[in-house]
């Protein structure tokens, strides 16, 4: 028997009504901030992951899907969407356009991890990504807007995280301020952060080990080590929040896990007791575009998880609009009500009418059984004597009464009552 490979599931019809409410939610409050919708493709070039910087991540060394096809060339299911989007806005001239280019996306993103609840290996982002501008306002208009979204969505009591990080200035003086705070107890670290010391100290300040933890609690703080620009646009970053009346903490650690970051990084949590907490991730990358071949471009961005989200919603007890499904249901006894049956489904349906035609062949009364399970409202029935004199039995499932009725009139009827 196949399964669903390890870390994926199948969206099932039941569960439609989460993803459509996203989707469309996602879609309103783009609107809203004038981001535009790209897609790209869900396989790249390996080489726009693996960029050198990005070396020593996670995600680069352990968590892609790499593969390559029939050619030889070597490529790997996105495990993240701003790389992507950073390579079509220099392939397609975007800087030509009025900056900030401000788009967004949603769909599947692939990343090799442990599965565990809220934790995939297919999972699905919406993101937005502000390109083209280094203003303080455009950092704030992504934490502002992702926290419209997951409010549209009825979820609450959400806590913002907020540090910054430097910029190619600046936060090699830092690093080198952290990699010092770690020798005097390198032998105290666990092996992962042996190893973070010499490839991606930044992490360091990232480690879930408990004795880690502490010392990363006592480490020295990127904030006090910030050059004067970064300084000052750290500081319009949290002046903006606080005019929109956004809360925020300012968490030290936070460093994010992917390697373009500069300046503003941060993350949203719902107040939740267990499994995977972060539900938005995201930060300034204004190396990014010129580390994949670009001219220097500095951008911002967030993405969310929509798995994470759904379940968050579902806890909390947030059930979505059911999808409108087909409204009647067309049932038919003999090979005359079958034809018959056929060409009333589709003139409903020209109408723009939803209608589930039955498949026939069974009793009326299993045909009506049918339709109440999918909860139709209203069943039209045909048999010989309604073929014969042009009419329908038209029969509502709720109140369990029926009339009889001339064809012509059945649309009417429908959407007038
Ligand atoms: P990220 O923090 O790696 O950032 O992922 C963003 C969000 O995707 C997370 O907050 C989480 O909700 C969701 N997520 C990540 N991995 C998984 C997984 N294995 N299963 C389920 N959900 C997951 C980025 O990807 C950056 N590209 C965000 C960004 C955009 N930064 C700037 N612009």
């Amino acid at each position: 028997m196949y399964r669903a490979p390890r870390g994926t599931v199948d969206i099932l019809p039941a569960e439609q009504a989460y993803w459509t409410l996203v989707h469309t939610r996602a879609a309103e409050v783009c609107r809203l901030y004038g981001y535009e919708r790209i897609d790209t493709p869900v396989f790249e070039d390996y080489g726009l992951f693996a960029r050198t910087d990005a070396k020593g991540t996670d995600l680069v060394e352990k968590e892609m899907y790499v593969f390559e096809d029939r050619s030889g060339q070597k490529l790997t299911l996105r495990a993240e969407n701003t790389a992507p989007v950073c390579r079509a806005y220099v392939e397609h001239g975007m800087f030509n356009l009025p900056q900030p280019v401000r788009l967004y996306y949603v769909g599947p993103t692939f990343r090799y991890e442990r599965p565990q609840a809220g934790r995939y290996r297919q999972h699905h982002q919406f993101g937005c990504e502000a390109v083209g501008d280094a203003a303080a306002t455009l950092d704030v208009e992504g934490i502002e807007l992702a926290l419209r979204f997951l409010s549209s969505l009825g979820l609450q009591q959400l806590s913002v995280f907020l540090n910054s990080i430097g910029c190619r200035e600046c936060q090699p003086k830092y690093v080198e301020i952290l990699r010092h705070h770690y020798q005097a107890v390198s032998t105290r670290v666990c092996d992962d952060c042996r190893i973070r010391m010499i490839r991606n100290p930044l992490r360091l300040l990232d480690c879930k080990e408990p004795g880690c933890k502490a010392i990363a609690d006592a480490a020295p703080h990127t904030s006090d080590y910030l050059c004067t620009e970064c300084e000052a646009h750290f500081g319009e970053v949290q002046e903006h929040l606080r005019l929109l009346e956004i809360p925020f903490t300012l968490n030290h650690k936070l460093v994010r896990g992917l390697d373009y970051y500069t300046r503003t990084v941060y993350e949203i949590q719902p107040q939740r007791e267990a499994g995977q907490s972060a539900i938005v991730g995201g930060g300034r990358y204004d190396g990014l575009i010129e580390q994949i071949g670009g001219r220097p471009t500095p951008a911002v961005g967030f993405a969310t998880g929509l798995e994470r989200i759904i379940l968050n919603l579902k806890e909390q007890g947030i059930e979505a609009p059911p999808v409108g499904a087909p409204g009647v249901y067309v049932a038919h006894i003999g090979d005359a009500a079958r034809r018959t049956a056929l060409s009333v489904s589709k003139r409903l349906r020209d109408s723009h009418v939803g209608v589930i035609t039955s498949t026939g062949g069974k009793s009326l009364k299993s045909q009506l059984r049918h339709a109440n399970s999918l909860g139709v409202r209203y069943a039209v029935i045909l048999g010989d004597n309604e073929v014969q004199r042009h009419e329908v039995v038209l029969r509502d499932m709720a109140a369990n009464v029926q009339e009889t009725l001339p064809q012509g009139t059945l649309l009417s009827r429908l959407q007038y009552g």
